[in-house]
């Protein structure tokens, strides 16, 4: 099982957009998915027409209910999800005098198994719930939209993930930074691109791909649909799904196959 967050603690640089349309075009590839919504905006549960009023994330961290009675299942096929509400935003002051506040998720999180992936949506601020998911996930994609002031606030983001995992002596995550709401007949974005390539800070994660912008991101969030279920044919869909297969051969969907296959072959000539 691997753990995904999706962070920047920019608002509106498409973070739930890539958490969903992320975990559903890979539980459209047959993967079994848990997203998880950490922001007490709850844009997960707007954006995919779930009621989210009670069970919820915040019922999990505040400790009145296990996983299982906040889980969703069935959302879509292959896809379960956790959603939040508004109400979580009582969450900072309710886990104030928690003993290691930080790793509460973590903890209530551990009897979680069954999944290939999960995908953890979280909120423009470097949050008690952000540092919780900081904390608990393998993988941090740091979603970057391709405007003007977008290299500084991914290079606070970073340094400010990167501080709290090296004060929490948390195990080495990977670190990937995705380029969104990109438009290559614009200035701006082209001069975002170059300035994020050559960032010493951010270009070493810099992931070889694009989601460029277009406006039926927009209209499938307001339909409660992912893109593909909106329109398939969009470049959105034809972007995501490049993500998703990006993300499924780096993350070892596709390698741990063929280490199987390298390994067999290892044996066979070893035993003769
Ligand atoms: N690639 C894109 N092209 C065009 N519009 C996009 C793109 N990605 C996201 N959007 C739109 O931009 C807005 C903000 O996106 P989103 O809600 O995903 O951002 P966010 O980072 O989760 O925001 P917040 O920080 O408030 O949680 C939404 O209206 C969304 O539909
Ligand atoms: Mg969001």
């Amino acid at each position: 099982m691997v753990r995904i967050a999706i962070v920047n603690m920019k608002g509106g640089v498409g973070k739930t957009t890539t958490s969903v349309n992320l975990a559903i075009g890979m539980a459209n590839e047959g993967l079994r998915v848990l997203l998880v919504d950490m922001d007490p905006q709850g844009n997960v549960a707007h954006s995919l027409k779930i009621r989210a009023h009670q069970n919820t994330i915040y019922d999990l961290l505040a400790d009145d209910m296990v996983v299982d009675q906040v889980i969703r299942t069935g959302v879509r096929e292959n896809l379960d999800v956790i959603p939040s509400s508004n109400v979580a935003f009582g969450l900072e002051n309710r886990l104030a005098g928690e003993t290691l506040r930080e790793k509460i998720f973590s903890r209530r999180m551990k009897a979680v198994t069954a999944y290939d992936f999960v995908v953890v949506d979280t909120s423009p601020a470097m949050s008690l719930l952000t540092v919780n998911t900081l904390l608990y996930v393998d993988v941090v994609v740091l979603v970057v939209s391709m405007d003007q002031m977008a290299i500084i606030g991914a290079v606070q983001s970073l340094a400010g993930l990167k501080r709290i995992l090296s004060a929490f002596e948390s195990p080495t995550k990977e670190i990937m930074v995705l380029p969104t709401l990109f438009n290559a007949s614009t200035n701006g974005s082209k001069e975002t691109m170059t300035a994020l390539q050559e960032d010493p800070d951010l270009a070493p994660y810099l992931v070889p791909l694009v989601i460029r912008q277009d406006v039926k991101l927009s209209y499938a969030a307001a339909s409660k649909r992912s893109i593909w279920e909106y329109d398939p044919r969009t470049r959105a869909a034809e972007d995501y799904s490049k993500l998703v297969d990006y993300l499924l051969k780096r993350l070892g969907h596709e390698e741990n196959e063929k280490t199987d296959v390298v390994e067999t072959e290892a044996k066979a000539e070893f035993f003769g």
